[in-house]
C-alpha cells in the first residue's frame, strides 16, 4: 500500500512540474488561424469576458480598440476590420496575402496571440473558359512561421477527387496547379484542399468554373423530308453556369462538297445575359424561329430544299477563341421515272434518295403500302439512293431506318392511267409502227425507181458513147 501511494503522490508531482512548466510556454505559444485571400476571417479573443475593452493589434500597430465606443488605429488592415461589440471578435474583410502575421488581442493585463496563416489562390482566365482549354490554379501563402511544405488535392464539382500536376518554388510560397483539358460538364464550384502536417493545416479553397459551351456538343444529324418545316437549334449553356462575360457568335451554313461556308446570322450575348441577333443575307430562305427557348440560338426553313442539306455549325467566340458544334442536315426526297400514270404494262422506277451517303446504321426503304401485292426494297449499306420497278399501281413509300427506328417517310402514289390512255398508247405504237413500215416501203420505192432511172442513163450514155467513137473510126477511114 505504502508502495503504491508514493507511486501516486511522485506521479501528482511529475505531472504538477510538468503542467506548472507547460503554462507559460503554452501562454507565449500564438494560436493558429487559417485566412484565404478575398474572404473574411474572424480572430476569437479567447476567454475574453463581457463589458470588457480590448485592443487588436497587428504585431504593434493598433488595428482597432473598443473602449465603450469604436476607435481606429493605424494598421494596414484597419479600414478592412471591424470589432463584434458583443464577443470583442476582430473580423477582417477582404483578406491580403500580407494580412499574414501576429495578431494580439489586450483586454485587462491579458494578452490573447493569435497566428494568422494566409492562402491565396488565383486561377487564369479569373475561371472563365471554352473546352478544351487547360486552367492553371496558383497557391500561395503566406505566415509568421516558418512556411510548410503543402500538400495539393482538388475535389471537382461532382465531388470526385483529381490529383493534379503540382510544382513549387523552393521557398514554399508559390504551387502551380495544372488541370485536365476542360469539358462543359466540368463547370461549377471546385474545392483546392490544402494540407500540411506541421503546423497541421486541413483548408478547403473554393473556385468557381465556368466552361462556356453546348448542351449537346457532339455532331448530331437531323432527318428532313423535302418542302418540310425544319428548326434547327442549339442550346447555349450560358444562363445555366452563370457565365459572366460577353461573347459573340454565328451561326454558318456549308453544303456537303463545298469548302466555303455561308454567314446565316451572327449573335452576341452581352455581360448581363442579353441576346441579340442580326440575320446576314443568305442563299436561302429562313426565319429566326418567334418563340424558342432561352438561350438558344435556332433557324427555321419553313419549306426545305434537297439543297439546303449540308452542315449548320453554331460558333461560340470568347477571348479570341472558339468553339463549335454542328448539326448535319439529311434532306430525302422521292421521285419516278418516267413520271405519270402508268400504262398497262408498262414499267416505271421509283427514286428515293437522300442528300448524303447514310452512317452504317441507317438505311432506306421502299415498300408497298397497299396495292395487289406486297413489296420492300431496302438500300445497300453506305449508299444515298434506293430505286425500286414498279409495273403496277399502288401507294409506296419510302422510310429511312436509323437503329430500327423509322426516322421520315415519304408516300409515292403510283396511278393506273385510265383505260383509254392505254388505247391511245396502244394506238400511238401501232400507228407509229404503220407509219414507219409505210416510209420503209416508200424508201425501198423510190430507192428502186433511183436504181433504174440510174440504169437506164448509164446505157444511154454508153450509147452515145459509142456512136460517137464509131463517128471518129468513120472520119478516119
Ligand atoms: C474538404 O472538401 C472535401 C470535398 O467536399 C470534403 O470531403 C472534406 O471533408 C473537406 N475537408 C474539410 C477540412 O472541410
Ligand atoms: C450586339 O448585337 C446588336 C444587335 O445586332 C448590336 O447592335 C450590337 O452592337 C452588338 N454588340 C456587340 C458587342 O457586338
Ligand atoms: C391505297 O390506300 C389508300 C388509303 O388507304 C387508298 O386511298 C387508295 O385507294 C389505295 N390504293 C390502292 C391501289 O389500293
Amino acid at each position: 500500500m505504502e508502495l503504491c501511494s508514493t507511486v501516486v503522490s511522485s506521479m501528482i508531482a511529475v505531472f504538477l512540474v510538468l503542467h506548472l512548466g507547460l503554462i507559460p510556454i503554452m501562454a507565449q505559444q500564438s494560436e493558429l488561424q487559417i485566412g484565404v485571400a478575398g474572404q473574411a476571417v474572424i480572430l476569437n479573443c479567447r476567454g475574453i469576458p463581457h463589458h470588457t475593452d480590448v485592443i487588436w493589434k497587428y504585431y504593434k500597430a493598433v488595428i482597432r480598440l473598443f473602449r465603450g465606443t469604436h476607435l481606429k488605429g493605424k494598421a494596414t488592415m484597419t479600414d478592412r476590420s471591424e470589432i463584434n461589440p458583443n464577443t470583442k471578435h476582430l473580423k477582417v474583410l477582404d483578406l491580403r496575402l500580407s494580412d499574414a502575421g501576429i495578431y494580439t488581442c489586450e483586454y485587462d493585463s491579458h494578452t490573447v496571440s493569435i497566428s494568422l496563416h494566409v492562402f491565396k489562390l488565383t486561377i487564369s482566365s479569373d475561371g472563365h473558359f471554352l473546352p478544351n482549354e487547360v486552367p492553371e490554379l496558383t497557391v500561395m501563402q503566406n505566415s509568421s512561421h516558418p512556411l510548410p511544405d503543402l500538400k495539393i488535392t482538388l475535389f471537382h464539382s461532382s465531388n470526385n477527387i483529381v490529383r493534379p500536376k503540382v510544382s513549387q518554388d523552393k521557398t514554399h510560397q508559390k504551387y502551380k496547379v495544372m488541370l485536365k483539358q476542360l469539358e462543359t460538364t466540368d463547370s461549377g464550384t471546385w474545392i483546392c484542399h490544402v494540407h500540411s502536417d506541421s503546423p497541421l493545416i486541413n483548408q478547403n479553397i473554393s473556385f468557381d468554373i465556368k466552361v462556356l459551351g453546348f448542351q449537346h456538343p457532339a455532331l448530331e444529324r437531323k432527318y428532313a423530308t423535302v418542302n418540310s418545316t425544319v428548326i434547327l437549334s442549339w442550346q447555349l449553356n450560358f444562363q445555366e453556369i452563370k457565365w459572366k462575360e460577353g461573347f459573340t457568335g454565328q451561326l454558318n451554313w456549308k453544303q456537303q462538297e463545298s469548302a466555303t461556308a455561308y454567314e446565316l446570322l451572327d449573335f452576341n450575348v452581352t455581360a448581363r445575359g442579353e441576346q441579340h441577333e442580326t440575320e446576314k443575307t443568305s442563299r436561302f430562305q429562313f426565319e429566326i424561329p418567334e418563340s424558342k427557348p432561352k438561350s438558344t440560338i435556332a433557324v427555321k426553313l419553313p419549306k426545305v430544299r434537297f439543297d439546303h442539306s449540308g452542315q449548320y455549325q453554331c460558333q461560340l467566340v470568347y477571348n479570341g477563341k472558339y468553339v463549335q458544334s454542328k448539326t448535319e442536315l439529311v434532306v430525302m426526297k422521292v421521285s419516278a421515272n418516267p413520271v405519270g400514270p402508268l400504262p398497262r404494262g408498262a414499267e416505271t422506277t421509283l427514286i428515293c434518295q437522300v442528300s448524303s451517303p447514310l452512317p452504317s446504321n441507317a438505311h432506306l426503304c421502299w415498300e408497298r403500302v397497299n396495292g395487289t401485292r406486297m413489296d420492300i426494297k431496302k438500300s445497300k449499306q453506305h449508299e444515298a439512293k434506293v430505286e425500286v420497278n414498279v409495273s403496277s399501281a399502288g401507294l409506296w413509300n419510302c422510310h429511312l431506318i436509323e437503329d430500327n427506328d423509322r426516322k421520315i417517310s415519304l408516300n409515292y402514289p403510283v396511278e393506273e392511267a385510265p383505260v383509254w390512255i392505254s388505247y391511245v398508247v396502244i394506238g400511238a405504237s401501232i400507228g407509229g409502227s404503220v407509219l414507219v413500215f409505210g416510209l420503209a416501203c416508200l424508201c425501198i420505192i423510190n430507192g428502186i425507181s433511183w436504181q433504174r432511172r440510174r440504169q437506164r442513163a448509164k446505157r444511154m450514155a454508153q450509147a452515145r458513147q459509142y456512136l460517137l467513137e464509131n463517128k471518129t473510126c468513120q472520119c478516119q477511114q
